[in-house]
C-alpha cells in the first residue's frame, strides 16, 4: 500500500508546450460538460466547473471541444461555441478564472462530422458513412462535404483558433480523434471519397493538415497548437498505426507542437471511454510508438486512474504529459491529493460512464459523475457543520453507508457504523479479481475515508433496541438490497451461490452455471471466467442480456467480452428446476439439463423488508433510508443518496 511519502517526482516536474510552462505533468483531458447556454456561451457552471479544477492543481485544464462554424460542427446540447466573435468574452472570462488558480488553459476547437449527437440536418462527413446510432434514432444520414464545404471548414477552424488566441488561452487544440469529422476523413473505415480528400493516407490527412496550416497562419508562432489524435479507430478497415505514426511526423513538420494520443471513436466505447471491463491505459502501445517518432511532446491518454500509473507513464519516459479526464470528475483534488502523498484520499473513477455519460449526457442532461455529485454543480451543494450535532448510527457498512457515515462526521456529528459483515456491502466482492479493480480501489478508498476519521465500526448486528441503548439520536439505514428469491425448486447436492458470494478467495471451478443476463450475472461471470478454472454459462430467459437499464455500454460493448472471455450464453431459456441431473433450463427447443458442479444466482435485488426502520421509528427515533435499503441501484444511486441525505441530517 502506498504510504504517505509518496511523491512522484516525474509527475510533478515542470513541462513544457512550445513556450508555455506548465507546473505538473498533468492535464485535464478535454470533457463535454453541457454546462453552456444554447448559444455556445459560457455560463457560471461552466466558470466555476474549470476554475475548480485548476485548483484542485492540475498543470493545463483542456477545454471541452467547442464547435466551429453554425453550419454543421456543433456535435451535441449545450456545446461550447466558438463560432462567433461575441463567444470570446465568455471563453476569455473561463480562461482568467483558470489562470487565477495557477494553471494554464487551453480550448478545443472541433467538427462534429458524422457523431452529431443532436441528429439534427444537417450532418456532414467526408462520406455518407452513418453511425448507426444516429441514424437509428433520427434517421438522418450524412452527407459527404463538398469541395467549398470542405473550405469553409479549414477557415472555420483559422478563426476559431484566432478567437481562442484572442480570450487569452495558452493552447488551442485541434479534436482530430474520436470519429468527429477530421476523423471521418483520416479513417478508411469512414472515407471512400474518389477526389482528393479520398482514397490514399496522402488524401485522407489532407483535411487535416489543411486545418494546421491555416491555423499556423492565423495565430502567432509562440501560440501552441495540439492535435488530439485517436492512435487508431480499432476497425478492422480503419486506421492502422504506421498511418497515425506517419500523420505524427508530418503535423510536427507543419508546426503542430504537441500530440495529445487518445483513441476509438464512438462506435467502440469501449476504446475511446473504456469502461471497467476494459484494460487500463489501452493506448499505451499507440502512443509510445507515436513517441518514439516526434521529437514534440506527446500526451498519454485513457484510463490513467491512479497516480502510480500516471508516475510511472512520464518517468519512463512512455509520454511527457498525461491527461485525465473522468479521474478528474470523479476527484477534480486528483493532483493536490496525489502530490502530498494522500492517494487513498483520492475518489477513484470506478469507469462505469454511468453519471457523466448514461445519466448525464446521454440523457440531454449536462455531465455528471456516480462518484462526485457535485461535478458541474461546483459551490453548489456545500459541506456544512450542522446546527445541532447528534449521535448518528449508520447501518451498513456498504458504499452507501461509508460515504454517508464521512460526510455525517465532517459536519459535526458522533457518527458509528454499524456492520457485522464485511465493508464494502454489495461491492466487497470486488476484492482481488482483476476485472473488478475499478470498484475494489472505490471500497478501499471509502474505507480509508472512514479510518482516517475515526469513525467507530461496531462488528454487530444492529437493532432498534441495541442503538436506542447505545443513545442513537439518529439512524441512517444502509443496509442495501437482498438477492431475489429463486422461482424454481432447487434440490440436490450443487454449490448454489448469490452472485455477490462470487469471491476471489474461493472460486467455484468446473461447469458454473449463472442464473440471470443482467449486469449482475455478467459481472460475475466474467470474475469467474477470469480465473480460468471455470466453464462458465449464462442462462437468461429473455431473449437478450443486459435488457434492463444497464449501462448503455455495458449493454452494448459487455457481451464482446463475455465472448472474448468464452463465457457461452442462453438467452430465451427459463430455468425450470435445479436438482440432482443439473440445471433443467426450457426454450423453444425443448428441454434439456446443463451439468452444475456450481450454480450462481444472478435474479436481482430486492428491497430489504427487514423492520429496522419501523421500529426505529416507533421509538421516536429519526430515521433516514439511503442506497439499496430504500430502492436497489448501482453505485451512482448508493454514492448520490448518501450524500444528499446526509448533508441534511
Ligand atoms: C462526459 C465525457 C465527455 C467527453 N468530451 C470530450 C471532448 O469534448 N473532447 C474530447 O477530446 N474528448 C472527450 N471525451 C473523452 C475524454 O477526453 C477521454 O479521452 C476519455 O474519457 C478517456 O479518458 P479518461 O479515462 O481519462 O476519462 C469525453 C469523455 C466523457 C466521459
Ligand atoms: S460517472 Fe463513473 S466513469 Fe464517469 S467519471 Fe464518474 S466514476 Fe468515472
Amino acid at each position: 500500500m502506498i504510504g504517505v511519502d509518496v511523491t512522484f517526482p516525474a509527475l510533478f516536474s515542470p513541462g513544457r508546450i512550445g513556450p508555455v510552462e506548465i507546473r505538473n505533468r498533468v492535464l485535464k483531458s478535454p470533457q463535454s460538460t453541457a454546462t453552456s447556454n444554447p448559444d455556445g456561451t459560457v455560463t457560471q457552471r461552466t466558470v466555476n466547473h474549470y476554475r475548480r479544477l485548476g485548483e484542485g492543481g492540475v498543470g493545463l485544464v483542456m477545454l471541452e471541444y467547442s464547435h466551429v462554424d453554425d453550419d454543421a460542427s456543433k456535435a451535441i446540447h449545450n456545446q461550447l461555441g466558438n463560432s462567433r466573435r461575441e463567444h470570446v468574452a465568455g471563453l476569455g472570462w473561463v480562461a482568467d478564472e483558470v489562470h487565477s488558480t495557477g494553471a494554464k488553459v487551453g480550448l478545443q476547437i472541433a467538427h462534429g462530422g458524422r457523431q452529431k449527437f443532436l441528429g439534427t440536418a444537417p450532418i456532414k462527413s467526408a462520406t455518407d458513412s452513418s453511425w448507426s446510432d444516429i441514424e437509428d434514432q433520427y434517421g438522418v444520414v450524412p452527407t459527404p462535404m463538398t469541395i467549398d464545404e470542405i473550405d469553409g471548414v479549414v477557415t472555420a477552424f483559422g478563426q476559431a483558433a484566432a478567437r481562442a488566441h484572442a480570450a487569452r488561452f495558452d493552447i488551442v487544440e485541434v479534436h482530430a480523434g474520436h470519429g468527429y469529422l477530421i476523423t471521418n476523413f483520416l479513417s478508411p473505415h469512414t472515407n471512400w471519397r474518389d477526389d482528393e480528400y479520398g482514397g490514399s493516407f496522402e488524401n485522407r490527412a489532407r483535411l487535416l493538415l489543411r486545418i494546421v496550416d491555416e491555423i499556423r497562419a492565423s495565430v502567432p508562432r509562440a501560440f501552441p497548437l495540439s492535435i488530439r489524435l485517436s492512435v487508431s479507430d480499432y476497425e478492422p478497415d480503419g486506421i492502422p498505426i504506421d498511418e497515425t505514426v506517419t500523420l505524427a511526423r508530418l503535423l510536427e513538420e507543419h508546426g503542430v507542437d504537441v500530440l495529445h494520443c487518445s483513441g476509438g471513436h464512438h462506435a467502440g466505447l469501449e476504446w475511446e471511454v473504456s469502461p471497467w471491463y476494459q484494460v487500463r491505459t489501452p493506448h499505451r502501445w499507440g502512443w509510445e510508438a507515436i513517441k518514439a517518432a516526434v521529437t514534440i511532446p506527446v500526451i498519454a491518454s485513457g484510463s490513467i486512474v491512479d497516480p502510480e500509473t500516471a508516475e510511472d507513464i512520464v518517468a519512463s519516459g512512455s509520454a511527457d504529459f498525461v491527461s485525465l479526464g473522468r479521474p478528474m470528475l470523479a476527484d477534480p483534488d486528483w493532483v493536490a491529493k496525489a502530490q502530498s502523498g494522500r492517494v487513498l484520499e483520492i475518489t477513484p473513477c470506478i469507469r462505469c460512464n454511468d453519471g457523466c455519460l448514461h445519466r448525464g449526457l446521454n440523457q440531454g442532461r449536462s455531465a455528471g459523475c456516480s462518484v462526485n455529485p457535485s461535478v458541474t454543480e461546483e459551490g453548489r451543494f456545500p459541506i456544512e457543520l450542522a446546527p445541532s450535532p447528534r449521535e448518528v448510527a449508520v447501518v451498513g457498512g456498504g458504499p452507501a453507508g461509508l460515504k454517508a457515515a464521512a460526510i455525517l462526521h465532517d459536519r459535526g456529528h458522533t457518527v458509528t457504523i454499524h456492520e457485522p459483515g464485511e465493508l464494502g456491502g454489495a461491492l466487497a466482492h470486488a476484492n482481488g479479481f482483476e476485472v473488478k479493480r475499478d470498484l475494489s480501489a472505490l471500497v478501499r478508498h471509502l474505507v480509508h475515508e472512514v479510518a482516517r476519521r475515526g469513525i467507530t465500526v461496531v462488528p454487530e448486528f444492529a437493532t432498534a433496541e441495541s442503538l436506542c441503548a447505545g443513545g442513537a439520536e439518529t439512524v441512517v439505514i444502509a443496509t442495501g438490497a437482498v438477492p431475489r428469491k429463486p422461482h424454481f425448486p432447487i434440490s440436490g447436492e450443487h454449490r448454489i451461490l448469490h452472485a455477490g458470494d462470487v469471491r476471489s478467495v474461493d472460486v467455484p471451478r468446473g461447469d458454473v452455471v449463472v442464473i440471470g443476463g443482467g449486469l449482475q450475472g455478467c459481472e460475475a461471470a466474467l470474475r469467474l471466467a477470469e480465473t480460468g478454472s471455470a466453464k462458465v454459462t449464462i442462462v437468461e430467459q429473455g431473449p437478450r442480456i443486459l435488457a434492463n437499464d444497464e449501462v448503455f455500454t455495458d449493454r452494448e460493448r459487455l457481451p464482446l467480452f463475455l465472448d472474448a472471455a468464452s463465457v457461452e450464453i442462453r438467452t430465451a431459456a427459463a430455468v425450470t428446476a435445479i436438482d440432482e441431473a443439473g440445471v433443467h433450463v426450457r426454450s423453444d427447443a425443448g428441454e434439456d439439463v446443463l451439468n452444475a458442479n456450481t450454480v450462481v444466482l444472478a435474479l436481482g435485488r430486492a428491497n430489504d423488508e427487514s423492520r429496522l426502520a419501523a421500529d426505529l421509528r416507533d421509538r421516536g427515533v429519526a430515521v433516514s433510508v439511503i442506497g439499496s435499503a430504500e430502492r436497489p441501484g448501482r453505485v451512482f444511486d448508493a454514492i448520490h443518496s448518501a450524500f444528499f441525505t446526509a448533508r441534511q441530517v
